[in-house]
C-alpha cells in the first residue's frame, strides 16, 4: 500500500512528526541517509516504512505525493534538488523548518516551473510538541491546503474549544514569514523573563526557587505563558545538590529568525525594537571575554533597591503587550504588501496551543475584532494593562538603574512608548539637520510642499 505523506530527515522534529502522523491513523514513509535512526525508529513503531534510498522513498507514496521536508534550513536546496529528479507534476514538497520567506517565494517558483507544488509550513512546539500536536503555519497554493488540511489537522495541536491549531496564510511563503515573527516574539518573550529574573535575583536577593514560586504563582493568571512555566521548572531543576541554570555559560546562541524579523521590521519601516533588543542581547551575551574584561573594570557594587513584586508583574505584562503590538503591525503591514490572507484572528487561534509563544494573553486576544489588531493600543482592555504598567515600569528602571542591572528590554519598552505616544518628537531637528548639510528638504506645518532652506547664506 501507498503511504499517505512521506518524510525527508528524521532527526528529533522529522520522526516525531511521523510518530504523531502515524498514531492519528495515517501511514507514512520515512527516508534518511542514516539507517541507525531509520532502525531505531522502526523499532519505535513498525508501521513506519522506511528508506535510505530516495527514488524508492518516492515510489511509496499515494500520487499526488505530498513530501514533508524535515531538515536544517541550510540543507533544503540541497534536498530539494534530489527530490525534483524523482517527484512528478501534481506531487508538493513541503518545507517544514525555519527557512526565510524569501526563499520560500524563490523555491516556490522553481517548484512549480516544474509544475511541482511547494509549501512552507512553520512548525512550532519542538521535538515534544511535534509528536504530540504542534502548531502550524500554512503557506502554499489554496489548492495544496485543500488537500493537505485535514491530514495536518489532525496532528495539529488543540485550542481549548477544540479547534486545530493550523489555518492557511496565504500563498508565498505566508507560513514562513508568520513562523518567523512567532519566533522573534519568542526571542523578545525569553529575555523579558530572563530580565524579570534577573532583577529578583539581583535587585531582591531572591534565589532560584524562590522566583521558581513567584513565576508559578503568575502562571495561573494573565501572565501565565509556557515559557513562563517552564522557566519556573528550569529554575529549580538540579545536579546533586547544585541548581543546573547556575552551571550554563551565560551566552545565549541563536538560529537566526529573530534577525530575520529585526530586519524584516526594518525593511518595512515598522518598529521592532523589542524583538531587536533582544536580538542584541543574545548578541552581547556571546561577547563574553570582552564583558569579563570590562567586569572587572566597571561592574558596579551599588547596593541592590528591591522592587515591589505587584510592579514587576504589571511591568511584564505590559512589555508583553508592546511585544505583540510590534510584531502585530508589522505583520498586518507585510500581510497588506503581499496579499496573503493572515489576520489576527487566525494568528490567535494558531498560537493558542502548541506552539512556544502560547500564553493567556493570545488566547485573551480571541475576543478581539478584527480591527483591533492593527493598534492594540487602543483597545480598552489594553488601556488598563498600560495605566498600571506605566507606572510600575517607572519604578522598575529606577530600581534597576539604581542597582546597576541591565535591563534592556525594560528600558526598550518605555523608551519605545514614550515615543509612540509623544505628539511632536525632537525629529524636526534632524530634518533641520539634514537640510543644513544635505539639502534634503523638509516639510513645514505652515506651508505645504518640500521646503529647502539657505542655511549658509
Ligand atoms: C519553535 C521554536 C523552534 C526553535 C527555534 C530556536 O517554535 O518550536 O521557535 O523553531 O527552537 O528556532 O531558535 P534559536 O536557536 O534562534 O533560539
Amino acid at each position: 500500500m501507498s503511504s499517505s505523506i512521506g518524510i525527508v530527515g528524521i532527526g528529533a522534529m522529522g520522526r516525531n512528526l511521523a510518530l504523531n502522523l502515524i498514531l492519528k491513523g495515517h501511514t507514512v514513509s520515512a527516508y534518511d541517509i542514516d539507517s541507525d535512526q531509520l532502525q531505531q525508529l522502526q523499532n519505535e513503531n513498525s508501521n513506519i516504512r522506511t528508506f535510505t534510498s530516495l527514488g524508492h522513498f518516492v515510489d511509496s507514496l499515494a500520487k499526488p505525493r505530498s513530501i514533508l521536508l524535515s531538515v536544517s534550513s541550510h540543507l533544503v536546496d540541497e534536498v530539494l534538488s534530489d527530490l525534483l529528479n524523482f517527484v512528478e507534476k501534481e506531487d508538493s514538497i513541503i518545507d517544514g523548518g525555519n527557512s526565510h520567506y524569501k526563499l520560500t517565494q524563490t523555491r516556490q517558483v522553481l517548484c512549480e516551473e516544474k509544475g511541482i507544488e511547494f509549501v512552507g509550513l512553520g512548525i512550532s512546539g519542538g521535538p515534544k510538541g511535534a509528536k504530540t500536536g504542534p502548531s502550524m503555519m500554512f503557506g502554499g497554493k489554496l489548492s495544496v491546503w485543500n488537500r493537505l488540511s485535514s491530514l495536518l489537522q489532525s496532528i495539529a495541536a488543540k485550542s481549548k474549544e477544540g479547534l486545530p491549531c493550523i489555518d492557511y496564510l496565504g500563498d508565498n511563503g505566508a507560513g514562513h514569514f508568520v513562523k518567523t515573527i512567532h519566533n522573534g516574539i519568542e526571542y523578545a518573550d525569553m529575555q523579558l523573563i530572563a530580565e524579570t529574573y534577573e532583577i529578583l535575583k539581583r535587585c531582591n536577593s531572591l534565589g532560584n526557587e524562590e522566583i521558581s514560586d513567584i513565576f508559578k504563582k503568575w502562571n495561573q493568571g494573565i501572565l501565565s505563558s509556557y515559557l513562563l512555566e517552564i522557566s519556573a521548572e528550569i529554575l529549580v531543576e538540579k545536579e546533586q545538590d547544585r541548581f543546573l541554570v547556575d552551571l550554563i555559560i551565560d551566552k545565549a546562541a541563536q538560529k537566526g529568525t529573530g534577525r530575520w524579523s529585526s530586519e524584516i521590521g526594518l525593511e518595512y519601516g515598522i518598529p521592532l525594537d523589542l524583538i531587536t533588543i533582544a536580538v542584541q542581547q543574545r548578541i552581547i551575551s556571546s561577547h563574553k571575554d570582552k564583558r569579563v574584561i570590562l567586569a572587572n573594570l566597571y561592574e558596579s557594587n551599588h547596593s541592590p533597591t528591591s522592587v515591589a513584586l505587584e510592579d514587576l508583574a504589571s511591568a511584564y505584562l505590559f512589555a508583553r503587550l508592546l511585544i505583540l503590538e510590534q510584531a502585530f503591525n508589522l505583520i498586518i503591514t507585510v500581510n497588506t504588501d503581499q496579499s496573503w490572507k493572515i489576520n489576527g484572528g487566525k494568528l490567535v487561534k494558531i498560537w493558542e496551543n502548541g506552539c512556544i509563544i502560547r500564553s493567556s494573553l493570545i488566547h485573551q486576544m480571541s475576543k478581539l475584532e478584527e480591527k483591533d489588531f492593527s493598534n492594540l493600543l487602543l483597545n480598552p482592555d489594553y488601556q488598563e494593562i498600560i495605566q498600571h504598567g506605566l507606572p510600575s515600569l517607572q519604578k522598575i528602571l529606577s530600581s534597576t538603574i539604581t542597582s546597576g542591572v541591565s535591563s534592556p528590554l525594560f528600558s526598550s519598552v518605555m523608551q519605545y512608548f514614550l515615543s509612540i505616544t509623544t505628539s511632536r518628537l525632537p525629529s524636526y531637528l534632524i530634518q533641520a539637520q539634514r537640510d543644513y548639510f544635505g539639502s534634503h528638504g523638509f516639510e513645514r506645518s505652515d506651508r505645504t510642499g518640500l521646503y529647502r532652506h539657505k542655511w549658509l547664506d
